[in-house]
């Protein structure tokens, strides 16, 4: 058995492997109808993929791991955010005197460098896997005009992989149930406290356009409104430039 069953953290039931080629795919393997919140975590990923066909890459002590959730279509750029802010939060907790910001939708930065990323993808039906890659121990070198790479050790934070995904899911956790009883405004309000490029000039990748205008808000659905010359544009999905950052 390539997983062994460690023990639940809040409602996923929490599996560690050695080595798989990616976190969401693997995940697949251990869901089925009696149980579909699985939490997969994998000391060394060797063929991680990020958003937009790049690759995640593995450094020794960085943490990967995917989580099953269940998101109605209706929800899903709402959880989209909300991943994000608990990534961010999560990460704000160690680093209290830093800067933390999420970049739309949901990568979290540290003083401007990428620490984190998040990659959904549906397994079936209302069911997502939500895969996501921290920069723990060590923050992998980027090709030439890419955005900069941190790492929490780099930062000063003492933690480790698993202490880390612990305090994650359960940030997760917390926001989510906040989501159900009070809705998603006041978490909005504090996404918004955290983004990064609020009211700036960024550019948007929308399939092959590129929309440029002023970031305005996130609206109710979590889409990102965009101010263009002559029209206010929602944004559903998309990959965020400046010109200082690019991706
Ligand atoms: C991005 O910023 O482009 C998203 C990166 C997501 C990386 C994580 S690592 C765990 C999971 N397995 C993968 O293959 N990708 C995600």
């Amino acid at each position: 058995m390539p997983y062994s069953y460690k023990n639940k953290i809040s409602r996923w039931d929490w599996y560690d492997a050695p080595s798989v080629t990616s976190t969401n795919d693997s995940i697949k393997e251990l869901i089925d109808a009696k149980n579909q919140y699985i939490v997969l975590s994998a000391k060394r990923q060797t063929k991680g993929r990020g958003r937009r066909g790049n690759s995640w890459q593995e450094m020794e002590g960085n943490l990967y791991f995917t989580y099953s959730c269940e998101i109605a279509l209706k929800d899903l750029s709402r959880y989209v955010c909300l991943t994000g802010l608990s990534l961010a939060l999560a990460v704000k907790n160690l680093l209290p005197a830093n800067k933390v910001e999420i970049k739309w939708p949901n990568d979290v930065f540290v003083e401007d460098k990428k620490i984190s990323g998040i990659l959904f993808e549906n397994i079936s039906n209302n069911l997502w896997a939500i895969g996501i890659g921290v920069n723990i121990k060590g923050a992998p070198k980027l090709a030439a005009g890419s955005y900069a790479a941190t790492s929490l050790k780099e930062l000063g934070a003492d933690t480790d992989r698993t202490e880390f995904l612990k305090a994650y899911l359960e940030m997760f956790e917390d926001i989510i149930t906040q989501y159900e009883h009070k809705g998603f405004a006041p978490l909005k309000e504090k996404w918004l406290s955290l983004a990064k490029n609020l009211n700036k000039e960024v550019s948007i990748k929308v399939e092959n356009n590129l929309k440029t205008g002023i970031f305005l808000t996130l609206d109710d659905n979590g889409y990102l409104l965009l101010k263009t010359d002559n029209k206010t544009e929602q944004i559903i999905v998309g990959d965020l430039f400046t010109d200082k950052n690019r991706e």
